[in-house]
């Protein structure tokens, strides 16, 4: 069907030659067999995910079961789709093979973990930081260094083993960590930008930078609510 609707459209132009056609055609079959492997591609991906998810899941369980809260509000995961994956790939002038695409692209798999507290975000962080399997290839720390539109998320960069029957694939997940409050404005402000594109009104854009400063300290007024309730560390035993 494709190639006939090539052929079609091809038709209507006058000087089209058969070398032309065979073109056309070797072209649409190499992007076909692409789009084949990014798919494929995609389950590694879907693993990584599984992995680190698990992980993290576990960290939680463990927290829970010491202190009294959890860590984490909750864990949200996003597999990039294939035509997201080529689209960005085009835009960002990737050549268009598979390891060029793996080394270039390292969002393909997200995890997004909330938290209620700024210390617990750095706490997921060190713990995963820490475990050997897992090796750190990215720090993003816009919590120490706000974007300047107000932004504010811990992001990592970890590459997990995912144990195949044939072969380990080495895969990075991105690991975006935030309190609740940088969630919120994180999601309010994605919203409008996605509404403006790159012409955010003035008024707009300087609400949102007073609302980064908001939710900049309710997570200080938060974390001193933290410590008071927290208990002791150290037990002084009579
Ligand atoms: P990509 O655009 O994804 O290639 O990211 P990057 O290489 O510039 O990395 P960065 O770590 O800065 O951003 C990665 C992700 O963080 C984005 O895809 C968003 O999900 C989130 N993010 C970064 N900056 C902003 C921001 O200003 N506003 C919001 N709402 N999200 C942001
Ligand atoms: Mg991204």
């Amino acid at each position: 069907l494709e190639r006939r609707l090539v052929a079609h459209m091809a038709s209507a132009r006058t000087d089209v030659t058969a070398a032309d056609l065979d073109e056309a055609e070797a072209l649409l079959t190499r992007s076909r067999a692409l789009r084949d492997e990014v798919v494929k591609l995609l389950k590694y991906y879907q693993f990584g995910i599984d992995e680190v998810s698990t992980k993290i899941h576990i960290l939680r369980q463990e927290f829970e079961s010491i202190h009294d809260y959890s860590p984490i509000e909750h864990v949200r995961t996003r597999l990039k789709s294939a035509e997201s994956l080529l689209e960005k790939s085009l835009r960002r002038g990737v050549a268009l093979e598979i390891p060029a695409i793996r080394a270039e692209i390292r969002d393909i798999a997200g995890i997004r973990v909330t938290c209620s507290f700024v210390s617990d975000v750095y706490w997921i962080a060190q713990m995963l930081s820490a475990q050997p399997d897992l090796r750190l290839l990215q720090t993003k720390d816009y919590i120490a260094h706000p974007k300047p539109n107000g932004y504010r998320s811990l992001h990592l960069i970890v590459e997990v083993p995912v144990f195949l029957s044939q072969h380990v694939e080495q895969v990075p997940v991105e690991v975006q960590i935030r309190t609740i409050a940088m969630d919120f404005w994180a999601s309010v402000e994605h919203k409008l930008s996605y509404k403006y594109r790159s012409a955010m009104p003035a008024h707009l854009a300087a609400e949102l930078d007073d609302a980064a400063r908001v939710a900049t300290e309710l997570d200080a007024r938060m974390g001193r609510l933290r410590d008071e309730v927290r208990p002791p560390t150290v037990e002084i035993v009579p």
